[in-house]
């Protein structure tokens, strides 16, 4: 893969890719007023550019959500009826063996892209998250928390040979032993009701509203993301989310006057992303005035 002229690099605020096999590797959606940047790209492929750029790091804070790996012909329930568990093509498991290797391989690349005490979300559920914790001490970072997130009104276990699926987990890390992270513990307890904020967060999937434009199989709730954004950031931050999907990290950030850069894969979500940050932007526009 090669850059293009410094030219493009004064246009562009982080980078100029070109396509690769794997990825057309643009930036297709910017905002340069409220400091959003989407790409189409491969995420492995953006953070090693990103790196070779800035090797000190540029991110504060990462929010990660990536394939699951769970679409290996199980069953859910969805709208009432027992259908196939298919989110697509980038969530199909390629053995435990492969799979820790692919959460290796972005995961070090999440770390050399961090700034030296920004720290890194990442969710998922049992399929993936044994493994992202392990990744992430085989790679020396600071374990800070693990918080549950709690479904009150989950899908029934159609089954009935498993309890209900309800919960995921989310790994809050630094990227090394050394890192002081940044934690607004004061404005957790105050939306807490002033008692401190515990480790299990209890809120709904995300609702029609944040459905609006088309949904995303694996779609986040904005109000997830904001609290962890306000959690580990300030106003002005560089937030970034490798897996964007339909840009619910970027959603929040916009709402949260934190600056967003995003990479997903998949062109259909690219769409979807693109018309939530133009809407959220309106949103907070509008606030404003
Ligand atoms: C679990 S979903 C993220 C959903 C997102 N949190 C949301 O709220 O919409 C993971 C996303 O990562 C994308 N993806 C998979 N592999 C990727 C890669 N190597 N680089 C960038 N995106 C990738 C998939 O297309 C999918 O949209």
């Amino acid at each position: 893969m090669k850059y293009k002229t410094s030219e493009d690099f004064a246009k562009f605020p982080l980078m100029v890719m070109e396509s690769s096999e794997y990825s057309p590797n643009q930036c297709v959606y910017r905002n340069d007023e409220y400091g959003i940047w989407l790409y189409h790209a491969n995420c492995i492929e953006f953070m090693d550019m990103i790196t070779a750029k800035f090797p000190g790091g540029k991110f504060d804070m990462i929010f990660a959500d990536p394939p699951y790996f769970l679409s290996n012909g199980g069953i859910t329930c969805h709208a009432g009826k027992m259908v196939k568990v298919d989110k697509g093509q980038w969530d199909k498991s390629n053995g435990p063996e492969m799979n820790h290797e692919f959460n290796m391989a972005w995961l070090s690349r999440c770390q050399n892209v961090l700034k030296p005490n920004g720290t890194l979300w990442v969710s998922g559920t049992h399929h993936v998250i044994h493994s992202v914790g392990y990744a992430m001490q085989q790679l020396g970072m600071k374990i800070l928390n693990d918080i549950t997130w709690e479904k009150p009104n989950p899908p029934p276990n159609l089954s009935c040979r498993y309890f209900t699926h309800s919960t995921e987990t989310i790994i809050w890390a630094a990227k090394t032993e050394k890192s002081k992270h940044l934690f607004n513990y004061d404005k957790m307890r105050q939306i807490n009701n002033g008692k401190q904020m515990k480790s299990v967060w209890t809120m709904t999937a995300p609702n029609g509203d944040e459905k609006g434009f088309g949904k995303h199989p694996t779609q986040k709730p904005v109000q997830l993301l904001e609290r962890i954004i306000l959690a580990s950031t300030i106003e002005g931050n560089l937030v970034f989310d490798p897996f964007a999907g339909s840009s619910t990290t970027g959603v929040a950030s916009v709402m949260l006057k934190r600056k967003f850069v995003g990479c997903e894969l998949e062109a259909e979500f690219i769409e979807l992303s693109s018309k939530r940050l133009e809407m959220a932007i309106k949103e907070r526009a509008s606030v404003l005035n």
